[in-house]
């Protein structure tokens, strides 16, 4: 399949290209835009044929549901059976947004969406580019992130390209995503409404609204295996194996430079993701990404995904990741490193 590559600018968007981006959507077609979060791999939500191909392109288990996206937020309406007064408030304080609600679904949502769950996951993102499409559609957009399953979500078009091009219909490319790591997902059909992945919109965002939040004990366990269906898959891997090096008793610097110079003394190439802070700390063979200064939790988000892809294809053995402080996208940064190194993780 020849993948169709459209360049947009985010603030003053071509509305000829999404319309003919947008027509794709409604012959079935996939499409990978940007949101403000991550780039997204779309199709219309309510074609179970189209949504399928999305999984097929991706290579996604298929017990894990997609997000359908909308672009105002009376479209709820059509897909969730009730609103709890819990979804009702965050969409009112965080739509349009990086917030993803889990709520009961209609029966005309297909199974192909939700995995056959009673439930349906609906965003309304803040991208321009993003609610243009949906709206030229006419219908909800099924948007996963628009990665090859298990690798780290894309955040530019190109990211988008590596991973998918010849097997999608159409590219948007309208830039970098601002925020850099995915939506926060609430289950709000819980009587305290549950948060299943941190993410754009804060833990301290969500507690301010809702009071009382409780967290997915997959969440909450660093060390234990995660137990959820869709949390128990790879995510957002690099190629080389990964070590999570958290802050214990011992300083992250420290135990970063223990065990760099273990693996440089055992002949490996060694990569390391850290923070602007450490890098100039390492020896000059380790191949190093820098993800931003270590209090910037936002810069860090946003430079994640690519520090990820980085070491690609660069000859290392062995990749060290330092871990960060889990306030505000600390969190979400912290659970995306977790997973990412496979839950090998250093703390002492
Ligand atoms: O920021 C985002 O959310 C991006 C952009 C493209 O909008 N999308 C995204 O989609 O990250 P995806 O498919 O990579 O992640 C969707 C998450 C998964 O963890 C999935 O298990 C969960 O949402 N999910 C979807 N439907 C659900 C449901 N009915 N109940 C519980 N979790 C659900
Ligand atoms: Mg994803």
């Amino acid at each position: 399949m020849r993948t169709v590559y459209y360049q947009v600018d985010p603030v003053n968007p071509d509305r000829g290209v999404l319309a003919e981006a947008a027509q794709l959507l409604r012959q079935g077609g996939l499409v990978a835009f940007p949101t403000e979060t991550v780039y997204g791999l779309g199709a219309n939500g309510l074609d179970a044929q189209a949504v399928a191909g999305i999984f097929k392109a991706k290579g996604r288990p298929s017990d894990n549901p997609l997000i359908l996206h909308i672009d105002t937020p009376d479209q709820l309406n059509n897909l969730a059976a009730t609103i709890p007064a819990s979804a009702q408030a965050l969409i009112d304080k965080y739509w349009p947004g990086p917030l993803t609600v889990v709520v009961q679904r209609q029966p005309h949502v297909p199974n192909a969406v939700t995995c056959g769950l009673d439930t349906v996951a609906v965003r309304l993102p803040d991208s321009l580019i993003a609610r243009e499409l949906i709206r030229l559609a006419g219908v909800p957009v099924a948007a996963p992130s628009a990665n090859t399953s298990g690798r780290p979500s894309p955040t530019t078009a190109s990211d988008v390209e590596s991973d998918l091009a010849g097997k999608i219909d159409a590219i948007i490319d309208a830039g970098p995503c601002a925020i850099g790591v995915e939506s926060t997902v609430v289950d709000c059909t819980t009587p305290v409404p549950t948060l299943l992945r941190p993410g754009g919109i804060t833990y301290e965002m969500l507690l301010a609204v809702l009071g009382e939040i409780e967290v997915d004990p997959a969440l909450a366990g660093t060390l234990t295996a995660p137990r959820s269906p869709g949390m128990k898959y790879t995510h957002y891997a690099p190629v080389a194996p990964m070590f999570l090096i958290e802050a214990g008793q011992q300083s992250p610097a420290l135990l970063l430079q223990r065990e760099i110079s273990k693996a440089l003394a055992a002949g490996k190439a060694v990569g390391a993701i850290v923070s602007a802070e450490i890098a100039n700390t390492l020896p000059p063979q380790v191949i190093t990404a820098v993800y931003g200064p270590q209090e910037q939790t936002g810069v860090i988000a946003a430079n994640l995904y690519t520090a990820l892809r980085s070491f690609d294809n660069q000859a290392v053995d062995v990749i060290y990741a330092e871990g960060i402080a889990e306030q505000g996208l600390g969190l979400a940064v912290m659970n995306r490193l977790r997973k990412a190194s496979g839950y090998r993780i250093i703390r002492e």
